[in-house]
């Protein structure tokens, strides 16, 4: 197989544009949907990241945001977007107020979520909130005077995780225009592919869907994108659609979600990535997924150039390294 000749690209070093200017769209802004974006939007921040990518082979972390506190408060288990968050601000020369274990906080106590905003934003300067309720960012954001981060609420959205997919696809591809995405698995309660599906509906794209048929991308979604004229298209298989997919974005089926165990077992493991699935994928198409994974990739697609899933994970870290500077006003 033909190495992919994007991989392993890394950004041009060049003269870094860092001052106090304040992006208006950003600076002191929530960020709860994707849907706050526009294309100028996603441009900026994709070019801040690629600077911060230069700056941390340059010299791994720099004073951009010296003084500044982050909190990271989560509900929910989580090990990508709340490190990458912490390695973030870290880099970026502030400091993290880590709560990933609310049973040892106030909110075993019964403190409400409001009264754990209020208190957390009095000792930091943002807060990036993960929470089972969907929704739960819009309400932490109108009782916050600082800015809240949307870090997965509920089956409802994960803006920041789609805002270092769409990266991962511009860094990988080269683009974004003309590109036809394949998303599979649990398109129902995955907010990742939630947030995704509506950013990438920006761009002049092609949006595969492809799903057991109880975990079917929210028919509310589907139409609200098909008003926007997106080509989507859903199937069962993913045969179907593997010859023509540029992006193949996998998800887990989200067990935390389901009121029967049973619904679980009987949707789980219904798609497996392996060498064979990936003979039969076009040579130059990109495979993603969030991650965690349980079953849906097999470790030994792991080598093969296509999978992205773990640089995905580096990109992460560059756009979440963007975000705060811009929302913090650094950028
Ligand atoms: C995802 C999430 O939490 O929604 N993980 C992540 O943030 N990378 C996906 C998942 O849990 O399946």
């Amino acid at each position: 197989m033909q190495a992919h000749p994007n991989h392993g690209r890394r950004a041009v070093s060049r003269h870094l544009p860092f001052g106090e200017k304040r992006d208006t769209r950003f600076y002191g802004q929530h960020i709860l949907s994707v849907a706050q974006f526009d294309r100028m939007d996603l441009e900026t921040l994709f070019e801040v990241g690629e600077e911060m990518w230069a700056m941390v082979e340059r010299v791994g972390s720099f004073d951009l945001l010296r003084g500044k506190v982050l909190t990271n408060l989560f509900y929910e288990p989580s090990t990508r977007t709340s490190s990458s968050f912490a390695a973030a601000i870290e880099r970026l020369g502030g400091s993290l107020i880590q709560i990933n274990n609310v049973t040892f906080s106030s909110v075993a106590k019964g403190e409400s979520l409001p009264d754990t905003i209020r208190t957390l934003e009095s000792y930091s300067d943002a807060i990036v909130l993960r929470h089972p309720q969907k929704g739960s960012a819009a309400t932490a954001a109108r009782y916050a005077r600082k800015p809240i981060i949307n870090a997965g609420d509920g089956p409802g959205e994960h803006p920041t995780q789609a805002l270092l997919d769409l990266f991962t696809i511009r860094e990988e591809l080269g683009r974004i225009d003309g590109l036809t995405v394949t998303m599979l698995g649990d398109l129902r309660y995955g907010r990742t592919v939630h947030s995704l599906a509506q950013l990438l509906a920006l761009y002049d794209v092609r949006l595969n869907y492809v799903s057991p048929d109880a975990l079917r991308m929210p028919a509310e979604l589907v139409e609200r994108l098909a008003g926007l004229g997106v080509p989507q298209a859903e199937f069962r298989e993913l045969e179907a659609v593997l010859g023509e997919t540029d992006v193949l974005y996998v998800t887990r089926v989200q067990r935390e979600r389901f009121d029967d165990p049973a619904d679980y077992q009987a949707v789980h493991g219904s798609y497996t990535i392996t060498p064979e699935t990936m003979g039969a994928a076009p040579e130059r198409m990109v495979l993603m997924h969030p991650f965690p994974r349980v079953s849906e990739i097999a470790i030994e697609v792991d080598e093969d150039p296509r999978a992205a899933y773990f640089r995905q994970m580096e990109y992460g870290m560059y756009v979440r390294m963007a975000l705060l500077a811009l929302v913090l006003g650094k950028a």
